[in-house]
């Protein structure tokens, strides 16, 4: 399943990741392995476990030791998703229904924490306490992010600093921990899990940058999610925080944010015409751009072996990629 050049290096493990997460997720109770394995089979791109195995061969690689360790970065992930749709009131993800939308929100809630609990048996079953506690504080901390935008939705007052505190939390850390656990699980020397580490919180915090430009930018059948979700559950991202604190922009955005419940189709293609028009699509690009070369300074202290390359070509990817 090598879809990605950067997948190259470790295509057998991709290919075998597939099996791996339906295996995980397996129960008897056809009511939540019917979703499961639907948002499973739709694809995504896998980047987390993706950065587990590339950044395992910085040390000493033993695939069966690192595998539980990829699975359940990707299931944490997963479980985040169905958590976040639920919160988002979403139907769409990966092109298919969401599990909220096949199920109802309140199976959905268990379906997450099904998907989390899974996860966490895994790593238990691994045995490295010190892993599972990082897991731990860094899902807590994703939580953190994700009611802190909760708080701030429709707050037109927040700052770049809160932005960037908020995705580092709900995106970032994630990312980051993805490569320290590959690292480390490798016995990886220390420097090169820091590295790889910073390597991942920098990639992460540009991945959500152009997340959210996607979701102003990209139509449904390209992203595989609704445009303009963003917007209509009132995250303020990037792009439009830049539009928020721009002269010629500021006051029209305001007054149409004004009021969440006049929030429809066309209240949204203003909005993101606007956003357009104010700069803040290519402002964004360049911050994203900036964490990206942030990402990859980090590589250039590290062994030169394949890996690297692709760990490379992946950060070049987050920030030309279209869905
Ligand atoms: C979506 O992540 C959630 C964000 C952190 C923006 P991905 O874009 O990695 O989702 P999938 O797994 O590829 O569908
Ligand atoms: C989600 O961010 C981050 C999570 C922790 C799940 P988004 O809300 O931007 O993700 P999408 O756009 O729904 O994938
Ligand atoms: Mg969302
Ligand atoms: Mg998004």
């Amino acid at each position: 399943m090598a879809r990605f050049d950067f997948y190259r290096e470790i295509s057998h493990e991709m290919s075998c990741l597939e099996e791996e997460l339906l295996a995980s997720v397996k129960t008897k109770e056809t009511f939540l392995s019917e979703p499961l394995e639907r948002t499973i089979r739709a694809g995504g791109k896998r980047i987390r476990p993706a950065l587990v195995y590339l950044s395992a061969r910085f040390g000493d690689y033993d695939y069966e030791r690192i595998k539980p360790l990829a699975v359940a970065v990707e299931l944490v992930h997963t479980a985040t998703l169905i958590h976040d749709d639920i919160v988002d009131d979403s139907p769409l993800r990966r092109g298919t229904s969401t599990v909220q939308a096949a199920i109802g929100k309140d199976a959905a809630v268990y379906a997450g924490d099904y998907v989390l609990a899974r996860a966490f048996k895994m790593l238990v079953d691994h045995g490295d306490f010190d892993i599972l506690k990082s897991v731990s504080s860094v899902l807590y901390r994703v939580c953190e992010g994700e009611v802190r935008q909760k708080r701030e939705a429709f707050d037109l007052t927040i700052s770049f600093l809160d932005y960037a505190r908020r995705i580092r939390k709900k995106t970032a850390l994630l990312f980051a921990i993805s490569c320290e656990l590959g690292a480390r699980g490798a016995k990886a020397d220390p420097h090169t899990v820091s590295s790889l580490k910073k390597y991942g919180m920098m990639l992460g915090m540009a991945f959500q940058v152009m997340d959210d430009i996607l979701d102003l930018t990209e139509d449904e059948n390209r992203s595989g999610k609704p445009k303009g979700n963003d917007i209509k559950e009132g995250v303020i991202t990037l792009p439009l925080l830049y539009a928020l604190n721009n002269k010629s922009t500021e006051r029209e955005l305001r007054e149409l944010l004004s009021d969440k419940n006049r929030i429809d189709e066309s209240t949204i293609n203003t909005i993101i015409k606007i956003v357009k028009e104010s700069g803040g699509i290519e402002y964004a690009r360049h911050i994203a751009g900036r964490y990206v070369k942030k990402s990859k300074e980090q590589l250039s202290v590290l062994e030169d072996i394949p890996a690297r390359s692709s760990l490379m070509l992946l950060a070049d990817y987050v920030v030309e990629r279209t869905g």
